[in-house]
């Protein structure tokens, strides 16, 4: 018999995440009886919806089309997307180490008959640097634009790797409280002022340069990066935007012969991850990168 797993995504708005089509196909190709719903949560009804999945639903909460969520007290598991990473830890029973470092949950699975966090955001950025750009970051150094949610699951990713990191960010005190836990926790570590004179020698100097800010994303306005012009061959660029699959920032590299590496691979293995923490099996990647291409509308290279 197949086994069954009622997977799901919670965000808001959530209508746009390309994983329901990837775990979709995912179970699919691996042959189980598995759903994959998107849930609209809003803020102000995150709890609400976990007593739904934890089976504590009280009535108090009943009789709104807000909180409608129908499957949600039978899912095995579910990925957590913007605005709830953060805020959703304080309702599960437990954190894996990867999830505490961050403080940041994009993977809830059940242990028993507890809710448990975990952070596959880092490993897919990391996943994507080995597999799909061939780069082990392990004694490279790497200069990173951001310091937000997603910077943090890359930096600690690529700093348990052992890579060195040079962080800039628009808000520096952010960046400096970032480096100081990363220092904490035996990383090497240290950040840059955001503005293009001082960072133009980081850039420079780096092996690998990360974007993981939201600046080249569709629909979040003009802005550019301050400091591109350090960008030189021999280096390797990734950004983890990825609509559009190719950012101004990727754009920009590959005019100067720079190598790239573009977001969906980090989307693909942080789902991979969590596919394979739900149901234990491996996940197909490659045939999700051309069924996401044809998604975003993008050919398959
Ligand atoms: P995410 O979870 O996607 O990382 P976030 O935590 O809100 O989202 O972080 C967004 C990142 O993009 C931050 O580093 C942010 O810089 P600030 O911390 O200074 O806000 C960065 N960012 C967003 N818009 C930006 C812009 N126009 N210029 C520079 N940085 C920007």
């Amino acid at each position: 018999m197949k086994r069954s797993y009622r997977l799901g995504i919670i965000g808001h708005p959530v209508s746009h995440s390309l994983s329901p089509i990837m775990h979709r196909l995912a179970g699919e190709m691996t042959e189980l009886d598995l759903t994959y719903k998107a849930f609209d949560v809003r803020p102000d009804m995150l709890e609400q919806f976990i007593s739904r999945v934890t089976g504590e639903y009280s009535r108090s909460f009943m009789g709104s089309k807000d909180t409608d969520w129908p499957g949600a007290e039978s899912l095995s598991g579910f990925n957590v997307t913007v605005p709830h990473k953060v805020a959703v830890i304080q309702y599960l029973d437990g954190l894996e180490p990867d999830a505490a470092r961050i403080g940041a949950v994009n993977t809830v699975f059940r242990r028993g008959d507890k809710l448990i966090g975990d952070n596959t955001d880092g490993y897919g950025f990391l996943q994507s640097l080995r597999e799909n750009a061939g780069t082990d970051p392990g004694g490279l150094r790497v200069f990173m634009y951001g310091a937000g949610g997603a910077a943090r699951a890359v930096a600690f990713a690529l700093s348990g790797a052992g890579a060195n990191l040079v962080i800039a960010n628009r808000d520096g005190a952010k960046a400096q409280r970032l480096v100081e836990e990363l220092t904490k926790a035996g990383g090497a570590a240290v950040t840059a002022d955001w503005n293009a004179m001082n960072l133009i020698d980081s850039v420079r100097a780096a092996d690998i340069i990360v974007n993981t800010t939201t600046v080249g994303m569709k629909g979040s306005g003009e802005g550019a990066l301050p400091a591109m012009q350090g960008i030189h061959e021999g280096q390797l660029v990734a950004d983890i935007v990825y609509r559009p699959l190719n950012t101004p920032l990727l754009q920009f590299a590959q005019t100067q012969g720079v190598r790239t590496l573009d977001g969906l691979w980090m989307l693909i293995h942080q789902g991979a991850a969590s596919f394979t923490r739900w149901t234990g099996e491996a996940f197909p990647v490659e045939a999700a990168r051309a069924r996401l291409l044809a998604e975003l509308g993008e050919s398959n290279s």
